[in-house]
């Protein structure tokens, strides 16, 4: 991030994350600051350089503010590190232990897409890490609670032909499983066009990969490429129990969503004929909720605009009842409220 402080009032006021740690100059950390962002298992770091020395600094001049790195909890990072160097991955950061009298957290990393690092964390300590303060934090306790709680799944965006090989790195690497494929027939538009390969552990971690396709214009994958100067992570979804109250808290808080054209409601409720007749559906067109149905379950789903100042990182937040897609249904109607917005932009 170009100003982590800014950033992380941000992510307060607009999302209700609370700030639970901070590391800087003040507790010998002269280089760069870090804020702790905490909501429900959720928790994010927003760091900004202080010294053109430190990776950060150079991240951000070329990408703007973005993901630097997902952090992976394990029981041991030597273990993990050595493991995933010897399936190919690339090493970045051999495994190093910050220590205090609390305990240690050790983080070793390898080079995910793009230049999103890779992290192994391996925390055994009660805090965030050490170095961190938990003094003078902000929280925002007037505004309207949010109630996110968990990461559903991170998508990445990789450039035009090098899906596949991405696929064979979290297969090979991090022994992850093929969830689903799209290809650009089922994605795609008058204008963009995508594949998208979802990778998983089985066990929560859920990482779905995006390439552009060839269309009759720019893809919108290609334009965060192109805007992000090069692959990076396009979306964190976070799930909430109650899409409704999280997004008008969130609207109220003053965070903007893509709405799908109004015709889309009509075929919503159409397609959910005999399962959504107990859903808010004033609430849901209302704040731009989807819905997406798949057998007997669905989910409920939201897209922010970007966050920052290119159309890069945006976030999902996203309600399930017994589906575990990611709303292809809803591609079409998505792609059109972007392609929109894409269109203002000058960039189709
Ligand atoms: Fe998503």
């Amino acid at each position: 991030m170009g100003n982590a402080r800014a950033v992380a009032q941000l992510y307060v006021s607009a999302f209700g994350f609370s700030v639970t740690g901070y590391s800087g100059p003040e507790t010998g950390r002269p280089e760069r600051v870090s804020y702790v962002l905490e909501q429900g298992a959720i928790r994010l770091v927003v760091t900004a350089a202080l010294d053109p020395a430190d990776a950060v600094w150079d991240h951000v001049r070329l990408h703007g503010d973005g993901v630097r790195g997902l952090s992976f909890a394990v029981d041991d990072a030597d273990a993990a590190f050595n493991a995933a160097v010897a399936h190919g991955a690339t090493p970045v950061q051999s495994p190093a232990a910050d220590t205090d009298e609390r305990g240690k957290v050790v983080h070793a990393a390898v080079a995910g897409y793009g230049d999103t690092l890779h992290v192994f964390t391996e925390r055994r300590h009660p805090g965030f890490a050490p170095g961190f303060s938990a003094d003078g934090l902000i929280a925002d306790r007037r505004a309207p609670r949010v109630g996110l709680e968990h990461i559903d799944h991170v998508v990445g965006n990789v450039g035009e032909g090098d899906l596949d090989r991405w696929v064979e790195f979290y297969r090979d690497v991090f022994g992850f499983e093929e969830m689903t494929h799209f290809d650009r027939d089922q994605i795609s538009t008058e204008y963009s066009a995508l594949r998208s390969t979802v990778m998983t552990n089985g066990r929560g971690v859920t990482m779905p990969i995006n390439e552009p396709a060839p269309g009759r214009k720019r893809s919108q994958i290609q334009e965060y490429l192109d805007a992000y100067r090069g692959p990076g992570v396009q979306h964190v979804a976070l799930h909430t129990p109650d899409i409704v109250t999280a997004v008008d808290a969130m609207t109220a808080r003053g965070v903007r969503c893509l709405t799908p054209p109004p015709s889309y409601y009509d075929q919503a409720r159409q397609r959910m004929a005999g399962l959504g007749d107990e859903l808010a559906w004033e609430d849901l067109a209302r704040l731009g909720i989807m819905v997406d149905r798949e057998g007997d379950g669905y989910l409920l789903q939201v897209f922010t605009e970007p966050l920052g100042d290119r159309p890069t990182l945006f976030v999902e937040i996203i309600e399930r009842h017994g589906a575990e897609g990611f709303g292809e249904g809803n591609f079409k109607a998505l792609f059109e409220a972007i392609e929109r917005e894409q269109g203002r932009r000058g960039n189709l």
